[in-house]
């Protein structure tokens, strides 16, 4: 990198203005200043017919710096200096690669042409960080696609392939495949000074309409898709607003829009997110440490997870072996896969050719194994029972070569006790991926004291091939996600007992933004999965501690859930989705009767304040306790695996945003009524007395 990140020469009558400013090209203050400094330069030199505005490196500008969020807004401002860029009266062209996102797609509409580098994606995906786009891409955009597709891009902030661009007319042309941006520039420059191209404004175009009932279907269509946000609508009265103003009132009422979203506490929000699901990645034992070999895969248990890692892994394109108990086992299993890889082919995640290729070469089912000798990495994921864990891993210490990877997927048992069944702890951990693995991007990689670096380092780039958020976690009953749920579920039954119904908790909840609420989604995974929870865990229950029986008498009545058409919801052709149950309503009556409670109302209000204090309070413990090495990655596992709102956060951010002081007492509060229930965790009484955030503790 040049001292600047924007350098300015000139190819005989061609300038060019490169951004260089690694890693991804983003628009901070520097790359600004750059930016006036090379159309000025550009502007006074007479030599210069055109000039080719491009990036180095692997991708065009990704965007404004996001890091610059939230602090005091520094000259030049990226609207004025794209503003300048446009009013030049010497035509340039940009050249785009890599992804060209945000305010660099923005900087890209101010140039007169627009060439892109095949495999290129655009988009303007500020949305999904809780603001708009902020330098003209509310009012440019639409000028070139229309209203209705300039906002179907922006409000679902997706990236764009190179070929659609051509075709909304956002870019003019695509350069050869293999070119370099720079040579494609060069090339595309002197065909423009050939035909005397001269600027071609944007800002000259003129503002497209739309008519009242498209209009009004699109909010509310958006409205539904993105309930509880509000970037998406704002976005939309940027640019419908913009387009019935000149357009320098448009960029002005884009502006004043876009400084309010700025200010929301949802923008914070999704940017923490934003910035958490890479640091997660980031510890500092990992600094150095090179991980091993993970081409060769080995999945033991090819049922619902075991079919699901492999199909993840042979997506990232690594091959996989998967050992079933017999052959008959090994062959449904082998079809559960190929079945999967034919529905990635019908959603267009895969083509015909790759499915048919991963079956050849890259994929195998066997009964033994000694298929597994060659493997660098094996993934467990037989039933949940110790026995058979133990003779899993009797096996795979016995077969395995020596530096493979021995992982287990469980989801509760104690893995310290798994690695001690081999010769080789240091080598074993836990990878605890979530159904469907090969859909869900969370991977909790669960790490018992003895497990080497090494292994921690490959699980988390494995992780990264896979395309997973990895989220380092220590060894307890659940890691960091399933404990904390043990524990908000918990809550919902104390309020259930106490009066609210199940369909009130699920609906306080969704309303709060979560997509399910608890009942909804214990009726999904399957009510005999909890039933089996309870078992295990009977023999080391506290006394003090509330179970609900009616859980169990459900169970009994053989109520799993959806997959039987009954669970806390009865389900049927009309109701695919469930409807309360009266008879479920009664079976909770009874156990009430039977603790002679007299039932009272919850307000949602009510409902969600324990149902988040709850979580917020055992996220903090699982901090405390190091289970979690900072809050992000409680946060970062609570948006990934548990459909906690991203807007939102996750819950230490959002607890931060409450106010620690606020939710202690509240928790405080509850205590009066159950004190073992709702013993505050140490570390948020300590944060509360040192007035410290959760936030202080991620960096
Ligand atoms: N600003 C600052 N840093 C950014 C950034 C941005 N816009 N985009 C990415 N980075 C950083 C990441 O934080 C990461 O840093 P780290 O190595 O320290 O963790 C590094 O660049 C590499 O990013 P990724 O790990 O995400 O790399 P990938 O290759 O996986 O993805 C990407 C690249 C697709 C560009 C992805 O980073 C991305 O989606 N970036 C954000 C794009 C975006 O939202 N742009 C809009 C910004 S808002 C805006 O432009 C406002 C304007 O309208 C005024
Ligand atoms: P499953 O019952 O769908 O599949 C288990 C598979 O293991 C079966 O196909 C069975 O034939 C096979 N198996 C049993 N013993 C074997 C042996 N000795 N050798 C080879 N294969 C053997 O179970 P599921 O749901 O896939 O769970 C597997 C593991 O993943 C469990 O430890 C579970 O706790 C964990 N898990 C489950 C999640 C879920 O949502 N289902 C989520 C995360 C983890």
């Amino acid at each position: 990198m040049t001292e600047t990140p924007v350098r300015y020469s000139r190819e005989g009558d061609v300038a060019l203005i490169c951004i260089d400013n690694p890693p991804v090209n983003a628009i901070g203050q520097a790359v600004r200043t750059g930016l006036v400094a090379s159309i000025d330069a550009f502007a006074g030199d007479p030599a210069a017919k055109i000039a080719v505005l491009y990036c180095a490196g692997r991708t065009f500008v990704a965007g404004a710096d996001i890091r610059e969020f939230g602090k005091p807004p520094q000259a030049p401002f990226l609207p004025d200096v794209i503003g300048k860029l446009e009013a030049l009266d010497k035509p340039v062209l940009c050249v785009m690669h890599g992804t060209a996102l945000g305010g660099g797609l923005e900087l890209a509409l101010g140039a007169h042409y627009r060439l892109g580098v095949p495999g290129l994606k655009i988009g303007l995906p500020e949305t999904s960080l809780g603001i708009l786009p902020g330098a003209g891409g509310t009012q440019r955009l639409p000028r070139l696609t229309g209203l209705e597709a300039a906002l179907e891009m922006i409000t679902s902030a997706r990236h764009v392939p190179a070929k659609e661009a051509l075709a909304l007319g956002v870019i003019d042309g695509l350069a050869d495949a293999g070119q370099d941006p720079l040579t494609a520039g060069l090339a595309h420059a002197h065909d423009l000074l050939a035909k005397g191209a001269g600027p071609r404004r944007i800002c000259d175009m003129p503002a497209p309409s739309i008519a009242p009932d498209q209009l009004r279907d699109m909010r509310t269509r958006t409205a539904k898709r993105f309930a509880g946000q509000i970037a998406q609508l704002t976005a939309i009265d940027a640019a419908v607003g913009g387009a019935a103003l000149p357009f320098r009132d448009g960029m002005q009422h884009e502006r004043a829009l876009f400084q309010t979203l700025m200010e929301s506490p949802q923008r914070a929000a999704l940017v923490h997110a934003f910035l958490a699901e890479r640091k997660v990645a980031q510890l500092p034992e990992l600094a150095g440490i090179a991980p091993r070999a993970f081409a060769q895969i080995g999945v033991v248990g090819g049922g619902r997870m075991g079919s699901g890692i492999a199909i993840s892994a042979l997506l990232a394109g690594l091959d996989v072996t998967l050992v079933e108990r017999d052959a008959q086992a090994a062959a449904q299993a082998h079809q559960n896969v190929a079945q999967t890889l034919a529905d990635s082919v019908k959603r267009g995640k895969l083509t015909d050719e790759g499915r048919a290729r991963i079956l050849a070469h890259q994929f195998r089912a066997a009964d033994s194994y000694a298929a597994l000798s060659d493997r660098d990495v094996v993934i467990e994921a037989v039933f949940e029972d110790m026995d058979i864990k133990r003779e899993v891993f009797t096996q795979l210490d016995q077969h395995c070569k020596q530096g493979a990877i021995l992982a287990t997927n469980t989801s509760y048992l104690d893995i310290p006790q798994i690695a001690a069944m081999t010769s080789r702890p240091a080598d074993v951990l836990g990878l605890h991926f979530f159904s469907p693995a090969h859909i869900m991007r969370l991977l909790e990689i669960v790490v018992p004291d003895k497990t080497g670096a090494d292994v921690v380092a490959t699980g988390f780039a494995f992780g990264k091939k896979l395309g997973k958020v990895s989220v380092r976690a220590g060894v307890c009953d659940g890691f960091i996600g399933n404990r904390i749920l043990q524990v908000y579920r918990a809550v919902s039954d104390h309020m259930v007992l106490a009066g609210a119904s199940p369909y009130a908790v699920d609906r306080a909840v969704t309303e709060f933004g979560f997509p399910m609420g608890p009942y909804a989604v214990q009726d999904l995974a399957g009510l005999d999965i909890g039933f089996m929870t309870r078992q295990r865990k009977a023999a080391s229950r506290d006394p003090r501690e509330f179970v609900a029986r009616w859980a169990d008498v459900m169970h009994a009545r053989g109520w799993h859930g959806r997959k039987t058409g009954q669970g806390y919801y009865s389900y049927d052709a009309d109701h695919p989705k469930g409807r309360p149950s009266p008879e479920v309503e009664e079976i909770i009556a009874d156990e009430r009767r039977a603790h002679g409670v007299t039932p009272r109302e919850f307000s949602a209000d009510e409902i969600v304040a324990r149902y988040m204090a709850a979580m917020v309070n055992e996220s903090a413990r699982v901090v405390g306790e190091g289970i979690a090495a900072r809050p992000l990655d409680v946060d970062v596992t609570l948006l990934h695996g548990y459909g906690f709102p991203r807007w939102r956060g996750g819950p230490m951010h959002w607890a931060d945003a409450q106010g620690l002081g606020a939710l202690l007492s509240q928790i405080e509060g509850f205590a009066r009524e159950d004190a073992f229930f709702w013993q505050p965790a140490p570390l948020l009484q300590q944060l509360v007395r040192e007035n410290l955030s959760f936030a202080s503790l991620n960096s």
